[in-house]
């Protein structure tokens, strides 16, 4: 049986008093919608079908091909934003599920399981729509599920709407319906304008129960059901994902020292046996291997990290650290800085835009951009190189064997050969030749008259 999803995501999510729309706040490392739209996903079929308005290019922008575009131009309510889905459906899914793009926290084992309740009763006819329910004490605002003397679902009142006793019925809806496609093109259209100018989905649940068709209510997890309307809610939720993504790699092999202070995004992969300490942040498409030890406090963004790697007090943005390197404490990697198999970076230090060959050690306060660094380089402290003249960033190329004196400066583009040595102090402007030692400012070679000098 075919299955098809539309997500609704056209709102104006006014109560997020923000420039950037509702639905693609960010979330646990993905904005809200993506959550619902993986939903969507997750149950096959066809490619889901959002329905956008307010704020839809930048959706679009998001969401790419990954998903169809239904626009709704006029926000005139969730049943008329479904009904904007009706072209790109009719005719071609027998079951259209539809969700609420704020609504994040629902599994993907209880839309699964709505699935099954309808196909289980769809073959004793008239089934018009599965949909789940949750009983809770709170009903934050949400429609009131109103049930017949033998139990059966009758109609959905908006809070709004409710009269006094209706208010007290702690059967609440969610949102999360599973309809028959053909049952809901043809009867959307008898939707009536409520006086507050707006279609009502909910409605539909009323002219399915006119006509002797039936609803079928599934109880869900009332954890799993929660409307992000403005920044409280947003917080909220994202302490539940932060949770469960936590669990997962608990599960999965991964020490979480104190798993209520470590962020970790939901595109983030670890290896087993690796532990992260408290005050982390690991963001994006950051990939960390086997036996690695992360933090305390560091934040590590859209990063790969080798097996065995030490992370301590540092910040990482788009590098890369081969297997048993070692950052910290107060280390910084910018974009592109790639340290080899075991480098030793220690206390503040900042690679940018360079590779640092294996064994290569930067133990103490040293700035290396744009260089390609050998194997077994020693970088001591304070050494630096210095880039960007003004106008242009420049090379560095240090081979390997290379020994760098304590506060060696690199003028780029600068080029020094295998085995070449500085001393400390110096201020390297030329090219060294491999072997060669040179020191002063600016460095040279020490020459003969030195040599006289220094032995008399
Ligand atoms: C809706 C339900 C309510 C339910 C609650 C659960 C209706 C009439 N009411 O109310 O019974 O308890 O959700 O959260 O459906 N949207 C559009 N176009 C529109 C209006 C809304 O795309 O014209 C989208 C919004 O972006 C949002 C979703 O539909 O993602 C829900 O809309 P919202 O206004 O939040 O509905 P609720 O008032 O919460
Ligand atoms: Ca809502």
């Amino acid at each position: 049986m075919t299955t098809a999803t539309v997500i609704l995501a056209a709102g104006y999510g006014t109560r997020m008093k923000s420039t950037l729309p509702k639905v693609l706040h960010p979330l646990a490392g993905r904005p809200l919608v993506e959550w619902v739209v993986r939903m969507g996903e997750s149950i096959g079929g066809r490619r889901p079908v959002v329905v956008v308005g307010h704020g839809k290019e930048a959706v679009q922008r998001l969401l790419g091909e990954r998903v169809e575009y239904a626009e709704q131009r006029e926000l005139l309510g969730t049943g008329h934003a479904v009904m904007q889905a009706k072209s790109h459906l009719r005719g071609q899914a027998e079951l259209v599920v539809v969700l609420y793009a704020d609504m994040p926290l629902l599994r993907e084992a209880t839309l699964q399981k709505l699935l099954d309740l309808y196909r289980q009763n769809q073959s004793q006819g008239r089934l018009a729509a599965a949909m789940l329910t949750i009983a809770r004490d709170d009903p934050q605002g949400f429609g009131r599920v109103i049930r017949n003397g033998s139990g059966q679902i009758e109609k959905i009142v908006e809070e709004v709407d409710c009269t006094p006793e209706q208010k007290h019925i702690r059967e609440l809806n969610p949102g999360i319906y599973c309809f028959n496609g053909d049952w809901l093109w043809e009867n959307l259209p008898k939707l009536q304008k409520r006086p507050k100018g707006e279609y009502y989905l909910t409605d539909m649940v009323e002219i399915a129960t006119s006509q002797n068709w039936r609803v079928l209510g599934m109880q869900a997890p009332p954890a799993e059901v929660y409307g992000i309307n403005d920044r409280t809610h947003l917080a909220v939720a994202a302490n539940v994902l932060r949770q469960r993504i936590n669990e997962q790699h608990m599960r999965a092999g991964v020490t979480i020292v104190d798993p209520a202070a470590t962020y970790i995004e939901a595109t983030v992969q670890i290896g087993q046996d690796t532990t992260i300490h408290p005050g982390c942040h690991l963001q994006g498409n950051t990939v960390i291997g086997s036996g690695c030890e992360i933090g305390p406090n560091s934040q590590i963004i859209e990063c790969q990290i080798g097996d065995g790697c030490r992370i301590l007090y540092s910040v990482l943005e788009y590098a890369r650290m081969d297997r048993a390197s070692e950052i910290g404490p107060f280390g910084h990697l910018r974009k592109g800085a790639h340290l080899g198999e075991e480098v030793h970076m220690g206390n503040f230090g900042e690679v940018k835009n360079s590779y640092l060959g294996p064994g290569t050690k930067m133990g103490h306060f040293s700035y290396v951009g744009d260089a390609t660094v050998g194997k077994n380089v020693n970088l001591s402290a304070g050494v630096i190189t210095c880039n960007y003249d003004g106008k242009n960033k420049n090379h560095t190329e240090l081979a390997d064997d290379v020994f760098l004196g304590s506060d060696t400066l690199l003028v780029a583009p600068v080029n020094l050969g295998v085995g070449a040595r500085t001393g400390a102090g110096s201020v390297v402007t030329q090219d060294v030749p491999p072997g060669a030692l040179v020191y002063g400012v600016p460095a040279r070679a020490p020459s003969r008259k030195n040599e006289v000098d220094h032995s008399a």
